[in-house]
């Protein structure tokens, strides 16, 4: 039965590169969106770019240019790195778009009528500098519990604890280092704690209004957990709005408000479709109104469970809108078992694999192996990634191809020249495949090809269930076994003395190849179009498993299908994400949906002496040229002339505060005895020094009139 799927993946945030992290949700979505695509079901796949709120605001007046032009750009290196992965969406879209704020709009009214807003004034900090409200994350301040200096108004890293931004000691203004004041401003809520709410939740998570439940068990413990038993009205009321200024959707009926990100985030989703509904004439309707026959599923990382099976629902069920089918929550992504880290170079930007000559099919596989449908964390381990990929892939998979088609070339001029035998053999297991081919019986190559076509069913269960590494684990014993077959009739040897042995073995080889490539599809989708170019067929989907190589079928020459992972690149990759020319902070703390995303003010460190100090030899450099890098988000490659025979190349990150030809001429300092450090674009042979904070810009230095270059600064 051919079903309508639609499926979602997260929206990405427009003020962050996509990195290998996400890639853990965008690459299992897209296996799985092929996966049902190969099976013949309709499947639509679309996501968008989130584009609101007051990180992007400020990150955009930082670099000095609009929101818009910001979240212009951001898409296009979105769209760009996804496709370079092959993720293929069949909509891209922005939620800045009309199509997600009519129906944001939409929404938003419906509760409204449905007596489910709320407005209330609330008190919160406000930045009189900026004379902006201050979310929480933008307070910092001492932590109230330990004392901690410099600590969010949220929580405390250092002793853990959680309190609200009234209660930090000498708060700051995280965006301006200003004292905030409390203000009293009218906030719009989201009536949460309605008990028609809490009820629609309590049935709704668990499963009680659908016929299967709509998430997974570990999901749905969860939720117990924040909503208590039935009767408990555990939740609160949501703030759904932020006063200005504000970068996202103002609200209908009131001026100067906007909706909270989050509000029209998951909107997104219907704006996308919306889009696609356009481009190729679907009905919208048929997917969202109530009843819809139509399946809805929504992938997700855990930390945004909270949103998508709590208020997102909940909006959909009150605005008489279906609610989705599942949600698909994931673990996090590890870097050798650690989280992602710029310093040791393991927060991987999805550009920097590309760049390191990766094949991101390589980091497709890998995933896929290590994915099970839980929400457990998954770890990429940079050597068992090599490992795999080249024990897997090429040892294996690829091998297969490589090794056949030389003797179908060589005895048959890439013919088929023998038949695939058709005999039922089901009681013989891989076993006794293996025990019979070592004796010589040929009758365990059909055997091993129904043992093959009769994976199918399995194999699709197991990317059904999101079980991709159960999946992978068939395949691999599969494609090992095929060459223990090849190896037991030795086609070498049988090439000289009996050449039908030597076709039918390479033929039943290529045939097991061909099975084999159909069920990597969905993962590798790019190595599959090319290994079926190498067979001379067309894509094929799942029930061609049940076709096979005719005779006489011509066969084209083999062509690298895939080259090793060289332990070399990745090295390369690691240093490339290395960040020590400038720290930036970490984007993905826990707490970034609370509107984090902002600079400390560094704490004056720790006394060092006069002899620490003139270890450090400061110089007066020129600079004699600045220009571009290819290919560098943030650096600029400076030559600076300090008085010795031959200028000092020095890469900088102050791309994005000055335009080149501007330095050119410029006096600044620079430190000149620092170890040479060798970088992606060429070695860098000191630094520069800037001044940043917590306002926006970045400052080089200059010394007064008069100085020379390569005089002492001290
Ligand atoms: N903008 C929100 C989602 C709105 S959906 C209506 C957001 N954006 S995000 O860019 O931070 O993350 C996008 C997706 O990537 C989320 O599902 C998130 O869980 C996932 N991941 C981000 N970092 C990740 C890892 N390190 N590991 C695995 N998934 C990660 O959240
Ligand atoms: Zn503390």
């Amino acid at each position: 039965m051919s079903r309508k799927i639609l499926v979602t993946s997260a929206l990405p945030y427009a003020n962050g590169s996509i990195h290998l992290g996400h890639l853990v949700e965008y690459i299992q979505t897209d296996i799985w969106v092929r996966f049902q695509k190969m099976q013949g079901h309709t499947c639509h796949y679309v996501c968008a770019d989130d584009t609101h709120g007051t990180p992007i605001m400020l990150r955009a007046e930082k670099e000095g240019i609009t929101p818009e032009e910001l979240i212009a750009r951001v898409w296009q290196e979105h769209y760009d790195d996804f496709k370079a992965f092959h993720v293929e969406f069949d909509h891209y879209g922005s939620t800045n778009s009309k199509a997600t704020q009519v129906f944001s709009n939409t929404i938003y009214g419906k509760l409204k009528t449905a007596g489910l807003i709320a407005q209330r004034s609330i008190e919160q900090f406000y930045d009189p500098l900026k004379q902006m409200f201050l979310p929480d994350r933008f307070i910092k301040g001492e932590c109230p519990k330990c004392g901690a200096n410099d600590q969010y108004g949220d929580n405390c890293e250092v002793c853990g604890a959680a309190y609200t931004p009234a209660e930090v000691k000498n708060p700051y203004s995280a965006v301006s280092g200003a004292k905030p004041e409390m203000r009293e401003s009218v906030h719009y809520f989201f009536k949460l704690s309605d008990p028609s709410c809490q009820k629609f939740l309590q049935d709704w998570t668990t499963g009680k209004l659908t016929k299967e439940p709509p998430l997974q068990a570990e999901a749905a413990n969860k939720m117990q957990e924040w909503l208590g038993e039935a009767g408990d009205n555990k939740l609160t009321d949501w703030d759904i709005s932020r006063d200005a200024p504000y970068f996202g959707f103002e609200i209908p009926d009131a001026t100067g408000k906007y909706f909270y990100v989050w509000l029209d985030a998951p909107v997104g989703y219907m704006g996308s479709f919306q889009a696609l509904c356009e481009k190729e004439s679907l009905s919208f309707d048929e997917y969202w109104k109530v009843g819809s026959k139509t399946e809805l599923y929504h992938f997700i990382g855990k930390d945004i469970l909270y949103f998508h099976a709590l208020f997102w629902p909940a909006m959909l069920q009150h605005a008489g809108y279906r609610t989705p089918t599942k949600l698909f929550a994931h673990g996090f992504l590890t870097v050798n078992g650690e989280k992602m880290s710029k310093s040791r170079g393991t927060f991987i930007t999805a550009k920097s694999y590309i760049d390191a000559g990766l094949n991101p099919e390589y980091l497709r596989y890998y995933y896929a192996t290590k994915l099970n449908g839980s929400m457990e964390d998954i770890d990429l381990n940079l050597e068992d990634f090599v490992a795999k990929v080249n024990s897997d892939l090429i040892g294996k998979y690829v091998n297969i191809a490589s090794r056949a088609s030389g003797f179908i070339h060589r005895l048959y001029d890439g013919e088929i020249a023998r038949k695939e035998t058709q005999r039922d053999f089901a009681t013989w297991d891989a076993t006794s495949i293996l025990h019979e081919a070592r004796s010589g019986n040929t009758n365990s190559l059909p055997t091993l090809l129904g043992l093959l076509r009769g994976d199918a069913k399995e194999i699709a269960l197991s990317y059904e269930f999101r079980d991709y590494g159960k999946a992978i684990r068939r395949i691999m014993e599969r494609a090992d076994l095929v060459n223990k077959v090849y190896d037991a009739f030795k086609p070498w040897e049988a090439a000289k003395t009996n050449k039908n042995l030597a076709g039918e073995i390479c033929v039943a080889s290529l045939e097991a190849f061909r099975l084999l490539t159909i069920y990597l599809s969905p993962v590798l989708p790019k190595l599959a179009g090319n290994a079926f170019e190498f067979l001379n067929l067309p894509k094929q989907n799942w029930p061609d498993v049940n076709s096979q190589l005719r005779l006489g079928h011509k066969i084209n020459e083999y062509k690298h299908l895939m080259t090793r992972l060289d332990p070399k690149q990745i090295e390369a990759m690691v240093v490339a994400n290395q960040e020590n020319l400038k720290p930036m902070p970490e984007t993905h703390s826990p707490t970034r949906h609370t509107e984090a995303q902002q600079h400390a003010i560094t704490p004056i460190a720790d006394t060092i002496s006069i002899d620490d100090f003139s270890k450090i030899d400061l110089r007066v450099a020129k600079i004699i040229n600045a220009e571009h890098v290819e290919g560098a988000e943030k650096l600029l490659k400076l030559t600076l002339d300090i008085g010795e025979e031959k200028p000092r190349t020095v890469f900088a990150g102050i791309k994005s505060a000055y335009d080149p030809a501007k330095l050119i001429g410029r006096m600044t300092v620079m430190v000149a005895n620092l170890a040479p450090r060798k970088m992606k674009f060429g070695m860098s042979e000191g630094m520069v020094l800037a001044a940043s904070g917590d306002a926006p810009g970045l400052f080089i230095l200059s010394p007064d009139d008069g100085a020379q270059a390569g005089m002492k600064v001290k």
